[in-house]
Parts: C-alpha cells; sequence; structure tokens
C-alpha cells in the first residue's frame, strides 16, 4: 500500500493512475486545498479501481499517524505542498508551514510508524539561476524565492535524516516543468483563478477563455529571444515515481551515500513560441500574444541532464512537445472549466 499526499492533485492524480495500472495499491491523503475530490473520482473511471481516500493535513501529525496506520501503507509518495512562486514571495510563512513544516510532521509520523520509503516531489527551481546548462543533480543548490527554498529546506531535512539513519530509502525528484495532461482527458491540470505558467495559459487562449497571451520578454540570449524550458509530460513524470520506488526497494541501492536524487526533464528546451506554435499546430485554434516586459525572476533558459534518472532509475522521458500539447488541448476542450465544468 502506497500512502500518496496531495494525491488529487495535478501531478499526484496522474501519479494515482499509474500506481493503480501498476497494481498497486493507493491510499490519498489530501487536504484538497488546492485540489478536488473530483480527480479521485476520474482516476477510479479511467483505472476501473477505487484509491481510498483519507482527507487530512500534513501539519496534523496524528493524522498522519493515524493514516499510516489506517492504510498500512509502507511507503509514502509526498506531493502535498503550496506551488506558486509569487504567492510564496508575498506570504512566505504559508510555505514553510505547508511545505517544510508539512514535511517534517510526515516524516517524523513515518519515523513513528517504521515507513520507511519516501519518494519527494522536488523541483529543478532549487538550482535557482542556472551557472551551467544542462542542469545536473550536483549544480550547486540556489534558490531564489521562498517556495524554493521551502523545497530546498526539505531536501536538507532528508539529507540528514538519511544520514541518520540509512534505513530510510528516500528519493528526491527534481521536476523541471510538467503539463500536459493524461490521454484520457478525465484528468488535467486545474489551476484557480488566472493560471501562472504558460502551458495551461496558452490552454485557456486556445479555448477562448482568455483573449491574448503575454509572452515575458523575447530579448533574452536565446534562439528566438523568449525564454527557454524543459517541459515534460505528467504521464511521463508519474512513471517516474514508480521507477523510483522500484529503485529504492532495489538491495542496491543500500549502496548510494546519499538520498537517490534525480532530474526528471527530458534534457530539451523548447522556447515559449515553440510552445505557442505547437498548441496551435494540435489543437487548430489560434493563440494570439503579445510581447510584454520580462516577468520579474525569470531566467532564460533551464533544462535538464536527465542522463542520471535513465542510469539509476531505468527511466527516461518518452512523450515529445506534440503529445503534451495535445494532450492538454484534449482536457481543456472537454473540461472547460476544469473539474466545475
Ligand atoms: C515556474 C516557477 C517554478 C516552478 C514551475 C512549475 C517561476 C519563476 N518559476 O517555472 O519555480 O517549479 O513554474 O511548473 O515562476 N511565460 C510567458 N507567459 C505566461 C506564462 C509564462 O511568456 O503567461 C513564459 C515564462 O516567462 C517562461 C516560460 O513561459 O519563460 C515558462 O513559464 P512557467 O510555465 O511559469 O514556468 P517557469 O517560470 O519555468
Amino acid at each position: 500500500m502506497i500512502l500518496v499526499t496531495g494525491g488529487a492533485g495535478y501531478i499526484g492524480s496522474h501519479t494515482c493512475v499509474e500506481l493503480l495500472n501498476a497494481g498497486f495499491d493507493v491510499t490519498v491523503f489530501d487536504n484538497f486545498y488546492n485540489s478536488n475530490p473530483e480527480a479521485l473520482v476520474r482516476v477510479e473511471q479511467i483505472t476501473g479501481r477505487k484509491p481510498e481516500l483519507i482527507q487530512g493535513d500534513c501539519r496534523d501529525r496524528a493524522a498522519v499517524v493515524a493514516a499510516l496506520k489506517q492504510s498500512q501503507a509502507n511507503a509514502v509518495i509526498h506531493f502535498a505542498g503550496l506551488k506558486a512562486v509569487g504567492e510564496s514571495v508575498e506570504q512566505p510563512l504559508s510555505y514553510y508551514d505547508n511545505n517544510v513544516v508539512g514535511t517534517l510532521r510526515l516524516l517524523e509520523a513515518m519515523q513513528e510508524c517504521g515507513v520507511k520509503t519516501l519518494v519527494f516531489s522536488s523541483s529543478a527551481t532549487v538550482y535557482g539561476d542556472p551557472v551551467q546548462l544542462p542542469l545536473t543533480e550536483s549544480h550547486p543548490l540556489a534558490p531564489t524565492n521562498p517556495y524554493g527554498r521551502s523545497k530546498w529546506m526539505v531536501e536538507e531535512m532528508l539529507r540528514d535524516l538519511y544520514r541518520s539513519d540509512n534505513t530510510f530509502r528516500i528519493s528526491i525528484l527534481r521536476y523541471f516543468n510538467p503539463v500536459g495532461a493524461h490521454d484520457s482527458g478525465l484528468i488535467g491540470e486545474d489551476p484557480q483563478g488566472i493560471p501562472n505558467n504558460l502551458m495551461p495559459f496558452v490552454a485557456q487562449v486556445a479555448v477562448k477563455r482568455r483573449e491574448i497571451l503575454n509572452v515575458w520578454g523575447n530579448d533574452y540570449p536565446t534562439p528566438d529571444g523568449t525564454g527557454v524550458r524543459d517541459y515534460i509530460h505528467v504521464v511521463d513524470l508519474a512513471l517516474g515515481h514508480l521507477k523510483a520506488l522500484e529503485a529504492l526497494r532495489n538491495p542496491q541501492v543500500n549502496k548510494f551515500p546519499e538520498c537517490l536524487t534525480v532530474n526528471l526533464g527530458t534534457g530539451r528546451g523548447y522556447s515559449v513560441l515553440d510552445v505557442v506554435r505547437a498548441y496551435e499546430q494540435v489543437s487548430g485554434r489560434p493563440v494570439p500574444y503579445r510581447i510584454a516586459p520580462r516577468r520579474p525572476g525569470d531566467i532564460a533558459s533551464c533544462y535538464a541532464d536527465p542522463k542520471r534518472a535513465l542510469e539509476l532509475l531505468s527511466w527516461q522521458a518518452k512523450l515529445g512537445l506534440d503529445a503534451m500539447c495535445a494532450s492538454s488541448w484534449h482536457w481543456q476542450s472537454i473540461n472547460p472549466k476544469g473539474y466545475q465544468s
């Protein structure tokens, strides 16, 4: 049994689908702060299997202990957390509370219950401004905002915990830019309010829920002047979590002196305009845009060196930009208002 915190969220729900399809039993632990219970109904529709649900908050240690006992989980995949960079600058304490304290309480509960296998959702944002590309896992860690620092602090906590007790099995997965949706069109990203991220914004422009995309800057030192990112299909990302679990269960993992820390990216960068063009192509809809000033805090380019994931997890992203845009469009056109549609 796997306890999936934040299992009703965007990446969590896609991972639940892959876990259930692979035969794992799943209990979701979610407070529905930024997610919708409907996602779990859809997970069941896709897989024909029902994930157990325990509504609760990771900061409530007793609730996590109860969930671990009730579910008899032997591993945890920990997605629950806040993830908006801008909001983290305005409300840093809320980010440290949810992301850092939430994980601390979860770890205490796991220790109390003797559950020692954990896959943690980190982010490429822990690297900060790249000093060298592609980003390898040994790139210095220098996050530039409270959200990124909350992920980095949890990583440090996990490294210290593993050093103190190497019977823990811990994987830290550093995601690049997750996009797209499940092929069924039943689950996908459902941002509240105005989307901050590129692909959901483009999707809402294509479906005419918003008028025009602002392209934040076209004077970056990139091929077309717009920002370059390593977009990764959320289904590939979900499969990376299964591979991480598998690797942690492999006795060879004892040989790792550290937590099993890997980038999950494709290794390929696409510009904002590449994404716009691909989206127009697969949707057959125009995506009008205008060039606007740079967004504060943005960097020119960011993409992964994905070699370590291949070596240690035997995982590699398989789906390209067209599949990412096509699945995003499928989800968006069936569910123009997300789970409220
Ligand atoms: C952002 C977060 C990062 C987080 C990631 C999750 C920042 C600074 N970083 O990354 O910490 O892990 O989301 O996916 O917020 N763009 C536009 N117009 C838009 C939206 C975006 O031109 O309306 C451009 C951006 O300038 C950037 C690219 O699209 O070049 C991707 O932006 P976004 O999807 O927000 O992701 P990141 O900024 O890479």
